[in-house]
């Protein structure tokens, strides 16, 4: 018998289960170092179609393909072993229809091992939702800000202000009537996200929500200060590694010219010679 204790990773129900209880914690991670860093301290992580715009400079998240996700879904599972993996569905993969989503969301499954996906969208996604969970994919909603729709909303505005509560509220039961696991609830109003985490039966993660939510979500990159382009209100630098980097970098450039990179201690002698 092994020595080593394997970890039980979460599945779809332990989150489901955690509702209500000690709050979720979720990156997103894009790599295999990445993931590794955030594997110890996550119960989900997320490959987030955000990677578009984090790692390859995409000006949104509507460029993303399918061939992306499963590249870093892959990379992000090596480094991965304790926390669960949910991967996103680009921007076309899924809204056809269910037959459509399933195809895509299965492939990511089985060519990544993610765990569950996560798809965009409220009322009008709950039926593909449904025939998603119905057929063993489990989903975690996303509603409030749905950044792949930033060209329907108009910009990347906070939802659910005023009259337009109701549509949020209504968007977040349909998904959850739908099967959904846990709905991720972006940049909707403090009130609103409280209101909402206290009358669905399964766990809202928030970004740009409240701390009232079930959990929280972040992009890696912004939370430490590594993806500088712009800085939404919702996020908290916990480090500032862009900074860092580029204190180091200057650093290297300055012993290059210098020539004091490379040091006796980089560089290799003569073998000693045999007699
Ligand atoms: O793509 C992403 O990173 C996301 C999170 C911000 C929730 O969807």
């Amino acid at each position: 018998m092994s020595a080593t204790t394997e970890i039980r990773r979460p599945v779809p129900p332990d989150i489901r289960a955690r509702k209500g209880g000690t709050p979720l914690v979720v990156l997103t991670a894009y790599t295999t170092p990445v993931a590794r860093l955030v594997d110890p301290h996550c119960d989900i992580v997320l490959v987030g179609d955000s990677v578009g715009m984090v790692l390859h400079g995409l000006p949104s998240t509507l460029h993303v393909t399918m061939e992306m996700m499963v590249l870093h879904g892959q990379a992000v599972a090596r480094g991965l072993s304790r926390a669960m993996m949910v991967i996103d569905m680009p921007f076309g993969s899924y809204e056809e229809g269910p037959d459509q989503a399933f195809r895509n969301a299965a492939r990511l499954m089985s060519e990544t091992g993610a765990a569950a996906v996560k798809l965009e969208g409220g009322e009008h996604m709950a039926g593909t939702i449904a025939f998603l969970t119905r057929r063993g994919i489990p989903v975690m909603g996303h509603v409030g800000l749905t950044p792949q729709a930033v060209n329907t909303l108009g910009g990347y505005r906070v939802q659910g202000r005023g009259e337009d509560a109701d549509r949020i509220r209504r968007d977040a039961a349909a998904v959850v009537e739908a099967g959904a696991f846990s709905v991720v609830l972006e940049k909707v109003p403090d009130a609103l996200a409280r209101e909402i985490t206290a009358g669905i039966a399964v766990p809202t993660i928030g970004i740009g929500a409240s701390a009232d939510c079930d959990g929280q979500v972040l992009v890696v990159d912004d939370m430490l200060g590594l993806f500088t382009d712009f800085r939404p209100k919702f996020v908290k630098r916990y480090a500032e590694l862009g900074q860092e980097g580029d204190r180091a970098i200057a650093a290297y450039a300055a012993e290059v010219r210098a020539r004091t990179f490379p040091a006796p201690e980089h560089v290799f002698g003569e073998e000693p010679v045999r007699k």
